[in-house]
């Protein structure tokens, strides 16, 4: 027999102009966790969702446990056992968990649906993988590692035992992607096939069996996990190194820009208010907040960017009191934001990439003449904005939505930057973008720095904290629990300070 349970061979295809599989090669064998990687728009999620009949291939063959796959829906993937848990969840917010388990495919008892049957199959699954989810609570009312696990189970109970993940962690904090690994190796033991996308070559290294490399719809090879390194992986994928760690320069911190004073901000999460929180960023430095997903830092994004009221307390932004002004408001009073979602937040995904990128000020030079729009001044903006930020496809009239989410990153932050406010809130700058990108946009927030805006940083990785930050402040639970310069802060410290600090507490009641 075949060692494969997925073979994909010669695969091409085309959406209108732009070539997104070229030459697309994949195999996955039982019991596996094959990572597969790439730049931006490199056809990872293209190639995936041939496999599970989202669009037909234009040319080359599919084979599925020894079976050539005629044209492939989701129906018949499914049938053949592959399931797939998207980069975006395809959850019904207002169902509860179990509702949306087994939507679609309610188990029958005469006429009406079998709630007590589908309960007792889903718990199977939630013990057999000690997956923690609630079932009677409503989609919006849980976390996204926890959705993540819903859509999991979803693949389960519709009898999967080929499953893709399209990037699973890059909405993860480190403590909830480290559950979703134990998940998955329990399901590799189970014999499950597992494909793993993601642009986190630390965890591509820690889950994978092996890994296969795609640049610019191109299969470029296949290596061993044992016989590869970050590095390796690296090169092979966009072909040269990358330096992640920035040259700081803390020599030009200047006037205070941003205050936060005393700040209450209400929250549907207890853990998730503010109860009374001040901070300041200065003009050319940037200052990280660094805390466990879920412990206000979306809230006090939310507040200062006019997103969210504030109970009490204020928000001064260049000399200036910008409390409860709204977003528009807010913005013109001289801050940029890159959001968390960009999907929500940061982007109309029905206009053009151009479109996205002149949308917040369309009534500025030079997208305006006199009364008029300037097509060409616009069209020469989104041309520069496109190469500078390497965007790609290149053609700034296409979509939005349909550009591979970490360019579609790129539009949101290059829109932001280049606005040149005194104040750049960002948050998730980097996330679900490949590594090349990361690269550039962390070289983008330090140049804006450098000309001196200054910048709140707001990630959940540590990493990216610490090396970004010239200084850093840690909170939990909507309160302020520690702050020191990003010199002094390595992962322990900041660890100890996101659980709430309980050592530093001790260490001020010694004094
Ligand atoms: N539905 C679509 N319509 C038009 N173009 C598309 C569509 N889906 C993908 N593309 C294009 O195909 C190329 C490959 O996209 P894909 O989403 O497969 O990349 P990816 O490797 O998953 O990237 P990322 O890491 O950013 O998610 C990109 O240039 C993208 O813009
Ligand atoms: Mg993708």
């Amino acid at each position: 027999m075949n060692e494969y349970v997925v073979e994909m061979k010669g695969i091409v295809k085309h959406f209108g102009q732009v070539q997104a599989v070229k030459k697309g090669e994949f195999t996955l064998k039982k019991g596996e966790i094959h990572s597969l990687i790439g730049e931006n728009g490199a056809g990872k999620s293209t190639m995936m969702k041939l496999l599970y009949g989202m669009y037909p291939i234009d040319e080359g063959e599919i084979t599925v446990k020894g079976e050539v796959m005629g044209s492939i829906t989701p129906k018949t993937a499914i049938e053949h056992g592959v399931g797939m848990v998207h980069q975006e969840f395809m959850l019904v917010n207002e169902l509860t968990v179990l509702e949306n388990i087994i939507l679609g495919f309610e188990p029958k008892k005469g006429l009406t649906i079998d709630f007590a049957r589908a309960r007792s199959e889903v718990e199977t699954y939630i013990n057999q993988y000690h997956m923690e989810v609630q079932l009677d609570k409503r989609v919006s009312q849980i976390s996204v590692g926890e959705a993540q696990r819903v859509e999991i189970i979803k693949t389960l109970m519709r009898g999967a035992d080929i499953i893709i993940l399209d990037e699973p962690t890059a909405v993860l904090t480190p403590q909830e992607a480290k559950r979703l690994f134990e998940i998955l190796n329990r399901l590799r033991q189970d014999g499950k096939s597992l494909v793993f996308i993601s642009h986190k070559l630390n965890e591509v290294m820690e889950i994978s069996d092996r890994i296969s490399v795609m640049r610019q719809g191109t299969y470029m090879g296949t290596v061993l996990k044992d016989e590869t390194s970050p590095l390796d992986l690296t090169k092979r994928m966009i072909g040269r190194e990358v330096f992640l760690n920035i040259e700081k320069d803390y020599s030009q911190a200047g006037e205070t820009i941003l205050e936060v004073k005393d700040v209450w901000i209400p929250s549907q999460k207890e853990t998730s208010k503010i109860r009374g929180m001040s901070l300041s960023v200065r003009e050319g430095e940037i200052v990280g907040i660094a805390g466990i997903d879920g412990n206000g830092q979306s809230e006090l994004v939310e507040a200062i960017t006019g997103l969210r009221r504030v109970e009490k307390g204020s928000v001064i932004l260049n000399g200036k009191d910008i409390t409860n002004l709204n977003p528009k408001k807010a913005r013109e009073s001289g801050l940029a934001h890159i959001p968390e979602d960009r999907n929500t937040r940061g982007l109309n995904r029905a206009m053009t990439i151009e479109e996205n990128l002149v949308a917040v000020r369309l009534d500025q030079p030079p997208f305006t003449k006199g009364m008029l729009i300037n097509k060409p001044g616009q069209d020469a903006y989104a041309a520069e904005m496109v190469e500078q930020f390497d965007i790609r496809p290149t053609d700034y009239n296409l979509p939005t939505s349909s550009l591979s989410g970490g360019n579609a990153q790129k539009v949101v932050v290059a829109r932001e930057v280049s606005m040149n406010r005194k104040l750049l809130v960002a948050s998730q700058p980097t996330r679900g973008v490949d590594i090349g990108a990361i690269e550039l946009i962390r070289n983008t927030l330090e140049k804006a720095k450098k000309q001196g805006a200054g910048v709140l940083l707001v990630s959940a990785e540590l990493e990216e904290i610490i090396s970004l930050s010239d200084r850093i402040i840690v909170i939990h639970e909507g309160k302020i629990t520690g702050e020191m310069m990003a010199s002094e802060a390595n992962e322990n410290n900041l660890g100890l300070l996101m659980m709430g600090g309980e050592e530093g507490k001790e260490g001020e009641k010694a004094v």
